[in-house]
């Protein structure tokens, strides 16, 4: 059964994970020019879109703990979700830039003076160079250092977890639970047991 699994996801091409991969941030543009999400379609994009990133980190991070401790073997898909959650973080950033803030002197303001997008913006910066390097080019060009650089991850999804608990409004449990889940995730690459293999 694991074997059938692993063989399905070693088959899968990369360009249909890229094309699945972009249905939800198609899908969420369509229903905001249906009119089909509520009031402030831009705000429910924006925040749909922060969520996809994020999610698609997580999803990154917990590749490697799977391998390591599974039978199955997803590694595969290790490249397409990093690169994917970065589009998403793309295309987040740039409904914010474009469809929210529009006045470029008000860009600079919000960045200097909100803190969450600050956070946000710095978590975004991180993740660039590896989105860049994320070519079997760049790995072959950086030999060992590509790893070292691919380190940022774990800076950068805990500065998105905190992006996302400094964009709240109030006390919430979600957010919370997030920063606790990218914590334990980072946290568990320190242990020994991780290490060990
Ligand atoms: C790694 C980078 C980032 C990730 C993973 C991320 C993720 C998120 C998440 C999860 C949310 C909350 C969604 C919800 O609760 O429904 C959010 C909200 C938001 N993010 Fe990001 N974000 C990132 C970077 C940025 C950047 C660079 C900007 C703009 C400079 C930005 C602007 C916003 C805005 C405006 C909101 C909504 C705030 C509000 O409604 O008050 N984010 N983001």
């Amino acid at each position: 059964m694991i074997q059938q699994i692993n063989s399905r996801i070693r088959q899968i091409p990369n360009w249909a994970l890229y094309l699945l991969g972009a249905v939800p941030v198609v899908w969420l543009y369509v229903q905001g020019f249906q009119n089909a999400l509520g009031p402030d379609p831009v705000d429910v994009i924006e925040h749909r879109l922060g969520l996809w990133a994020l999610w698609l980190l997580i999803a990154g991070l917990c590749i490697s703990p799977i391998q390591r401790n599974t039978p199955l073997r997803l590694l595969k898909l290790r490249r397409p979700i990093g690169v994917m959650a970065f589009m998403y973080v793309l295309v987040h950033f740039l409904t914010w830039l474009v469809l929210d803030v529009q006045i470029p002197s008000q860009i600079w303001a919000d960045i200097v003076k909100r803190p969450y997008v600050t956070v946000g913006m710095v978590a975004m910066l991180l993740l660039l160079p590896l989105a860049l390097t994320s070519n079997d080019w760049s790995i072959r060009k950086l030999g060992s250092k590509w790893r070292q650089l691919h380190w940022l991850v774990y800076p950068a999804v805990i500065l998105a977890a905190v992006h996302m608990i400094l964009q709240a409004k109030g006390f919430q449990l979600e957010p919370m639970i997030y920063l606790t889940v990218v914590l334990v995730l980072v946290g568990v690459r320190r242990t020994p047991l991780y290490r060990r293999r």
